[in-house]
């Protein structure tokens, strides 16, 4: 099966969690586009939902499916995100911020009850890392902050778009680090979030309470024994 087949298929599961009343974290990216047209779908069918898109991206896609928007000065609360990844460990860790959004991702994860993850089966790996971990730093005095990140023994590489620093819709830059093979994700995390200048890593931790994995005959679902729905 292709890639795309493989992205709208978990996407189409993804969308079977989604119930009338819900308030919705929309995440962001390909596989995501996919769960975007198939809830507009359904809210033409008369489900009545409402989101809060992970990026400006996003937000115009849900426009162009018609999907009700919403925003944190209304609901405090979702009652589930849904989203891709990069990568996916045995242990519900995840690399994400391949499409630059993982501050806004991450945040709105928090803020659901229970967080879905989407993903094809080439996303499941032993170890996180052969992705590059996309970090989200201010602007000011990057080089210090990206050298910082060096000293952790890693390899940063400041992302960019048309020749010039790629913006995120934070108005931060990103850096696409190379740490080899991560043997302790959490403490990986811990380190990046703890150097002045960095604002989020793609590492979520023990985040997902579910991922639906996609292969070539049908989606599976990992459920996160581990966690339970987060209280808010
Ligand atoms: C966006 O910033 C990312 O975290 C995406 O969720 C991730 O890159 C997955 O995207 P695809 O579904 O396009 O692979």
């Amino acid at each position: 099966m292709k890639n795309n087949e493989l992205k709208k298929i978990v996407a189409k599961e993804a969308v079977t969690h989604i119930k009338d009343g819900m308030t919705i974290g929309l995440g962001t990216g390909s596989t995501m586009r996919y769960v975007l047209e198939f809830l507009g779908d359904q809210v033409k069918k008369g489900l009545d939902i409402s989101g809060i898109p992970t990026s400006e991206s996003t937000a115009e896609l849900a426009k162009k499916f018609n999907i009700p928007l919403t925003s944190f000065k209304n609901v405090k609360k979702l009652d589930i995100a849904i989203d891709g990844a990069d990568e996916v460990d045995a242990h519900f860790n995840l690399i994400k911020g391949g499409g630059g959004a993982l501050l806004r991702e991450k945040l709105i994860a928090n803020a659901a009850k229970s967080f879905i993850v989407v993903i094809d089966k080439n996303k499941l790996v032993e170890q996180l890392g052969a992705f590059l971990l996309p970090v989200e730093i201010i602007p000011f005095g990057w080089e210090v902050t990206s050298q910082k990140i060096m000293d952790l023994g890693g390899v940063s590489k400041l992302r960019q778009l048309e020749n010039q620093p790629y913006i995120t819709d934070n108005g931060n830059y990103i850096l696409d680090c190379d740490f080899g093979l991560i043997g302790n994700p959490p403490s990986l995390e811990k380190s990046l979030n703890s150097i002045t200048g960095v604002v989020e890593s793609g590492l979520f931790i023990n985040m997902a309470n579910k991922v639906l994995v996609s292969d070539d005959s049908n989606v599976q679902t990992l459920n996160n024994i581990l966690i339970k729905e987060h209280s808010l």
